[in-house]
């Protein structure tokens, strides 16, 4: 159960910048996940395929779970698969298009094998709620991100012949007490969900729509699922959320209340061994307490996805994101001055949004200048129904404008990422082996504190083992070096 993902990416290079984005982490990316074989004797074989965000990867792991539980086992293969479930994404236009692609492929697929069930799960679900099954006739299955739960019992309507939609959004839901099976994991990594949903409306963004509203995980199921890792020999855990520093939870009788730098401080505290990341950070929430205490801890890994979006005040008062450019710079002088220049800093930027002028575009490269990012995914704008923007905005930059924007930003971050690669040089990096090299199986990949990827010869190191590497040489993606 612990094999490794099947994935279209590369572990040890992050993937080249397509003009549409680049792949990665807690944010959405172009990566497709086949969830692997459990092959443990069930009756019943679902094929699990994830797009988007880590949110997804992670919530396919505990519908494998409630599913587990209802006579199925995962497997890798579309033939022969009794079910088939998409766990869709809609951040943008591009993600949606990509599923519907891959469901007329599945639909040929169900002609030539009437019986297979196909599902769609996730964000597209959501949004496009039972209007799915009159646009898609071979789906059987809609489900929503807080419906989960209520698969088996649908389930149980498809088999009856009858299409079955739950796509209810939920106040509480956390499936806090269903252990995730862990598909999408090297065994020495695993993600841990510590809250769904946002409340924050960011005028782009079509996630509130999807995810519903906000809420915190009870933080004893956190730290208890944190611990079983630990015993089951994981090295590292990512505490996910879409705005995990507005993490709040509190008993029921009001006595114990923990905030994100209290949760994230008790998992430290689990194992001296044991690694902690956290994705993602919303700027406007990113507390001084929470860079305590990060610095306090060595295991609570030296790294912040901080999206930015713009670089403009006005484009970021446009986006509803409710800090401008000084409160940014500010939140970054905070952390050079709590974490030091060792604390990698990464990003997303939105290119060409709604009366994004020439100018504010430039002001966007400024505050790359500015931070100088160890990484950013990139994206053009695209438009969502229903979000504040499509209905109160103009989608008014035109497309090659924005493409020629986003170019630039891509560029930029390149060079930027290579300058940061390169001030690794010549340095000792802590590293957590994950995985043979994609490329050699002579080599291992790892990553540092920084969330760089590190590549260097095997020797007898294995998979787990924290090894301190001599970094000799870097590309944009990459870090080459020796154990010492
Ligand atoms: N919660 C995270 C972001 C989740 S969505 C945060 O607030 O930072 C991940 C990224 O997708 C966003 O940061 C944004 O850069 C991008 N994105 C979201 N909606 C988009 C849209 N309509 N067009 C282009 N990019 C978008
Ligand atoms: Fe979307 Fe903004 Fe929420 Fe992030 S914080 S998920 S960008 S609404
Ligand atoms: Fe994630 Fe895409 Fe939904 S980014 S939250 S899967 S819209």
């Amino acid at each position: 159960m612990s094999q490794p993902l099947i994935t279209l990416d590369f572990l040890d290079t992050l993937p080249t910048p397509s003009p549409d984005a680049t792949t990665h982490e807690a944010t959405p990316s172009g990566e497709v996940r086949v969830s692997p074989a459990t092959e443990t004797g069930r009756k019943r074989k679902l094929y699990i395929e994830s797009y988007g965000c880590q949110m997804n990867f992670s919530d396919s792991e505990i519908v494998s779970s409630i599913l587990f539980d209802e006579g199925f086992d995962t497997t890798e293969q579309l033939e022969g698969a009794d079910l088939v479930l998409l766990n869709t994404c809609s951040i943008r236009e591009k993600a949606e298009q990509t599923v519907r692609m891959r469901l007329s492929q599945i639909n040929g697929h169900k002609k030539r094998n009437p019986g297979l069930l196909v599902g769609v799960l996730g964000c597209m679900a959501e949004r496009l709620k039972s209007k799915f099954l009159e646009e898609e006739k071979l789906v059987d299955l809609v489900v929503g991100p807080d419906a989960y739960r209520d698969l088996p019992q649908l389930i149980q309507q498809i088999d009856g012949g009858q299409k079955a939609v739950n796509v209810l959004l939920s106040r509480e839901e956390t499936y806090a007490d269903i252990t995730p099976v862990r598909l999408n994991s090297n065994g020495i990594t695993a993600f841990i969900s510590i809250m769904r949903g946002c409340d924050n409306m960011c005028s782009f963004c079509v996630v509130p729509f999807t995810r519903g509203r906000e809420r915190s995980r009870d933080a004893h199921s956190i730290i208890r699922e944190a611990q079983d890792l630990v015993v089951a020999g994981y090295k590292e855990v990512t505490l996910l959320g879409q705005n995990v520093d507005s993490y709040k939870w509190a008993s029921e009788d009001g006595t114990e209340q923990v905030n994100f730098a209290q949760l994230l401080e008790r998992v430290a505290l689990i194992n001296p061994a044991l690694r902690v990341r956290f994705s993602t950070s919303h700027p406007k929430d990113i507390t001084d307490e929470v860079l305590h205490t990060m610095a306090r801890h060595e295991n609570i890994c030296k790294y912040i996805h901080l999206p930015a979006q713009s670089g403009n005040s006005r484009v970021l008062a446009l986006m509803n994101r409710t800090y401008d450019r000084p409160w940014y710079e500010e939140r970054v002088r905070a952390i050079r001055r709590i974490l030091g220049n060792d604390c990698a800093i990464s990003t997303d930027m939105i290119s060409g949004f709604c009366s994004e002028t020439e100018e504010e575009h430039q002001d966007t490269l400024s505050l790359m200048e500015f931070v100088h990012y160890d990484m950013a995914y990139m994206f053009f704008y695209s438009e969502r129904p229903g979000t504040l923007a499509a209905r109160k905005l103009e989608d008014d930059v035109p497309l090659p404008v924005k493409k020629r924007r986003l170019q630039e930003v891509i560029d930029l971050q390149q060079q930027h990422s290579r300058l940061r690669n390169q001030q690794a040089v010549g340095k000792v990096h802590r590293v957590l082996v994950e995985n043979f090299s994609k490329r050699s199986q002579e080599h291992l990949s790892g990553r540092n504190s920084q969330n760089q990827v590190v590549i260097f010869p095997k020797k007898h190191y294995q998979k787990g083992d924290y090894v301190d590497v001599l970094v000799h040489s870097g590309s944009a993606s990459t870090l080459l070096g020796e154990a010492v």
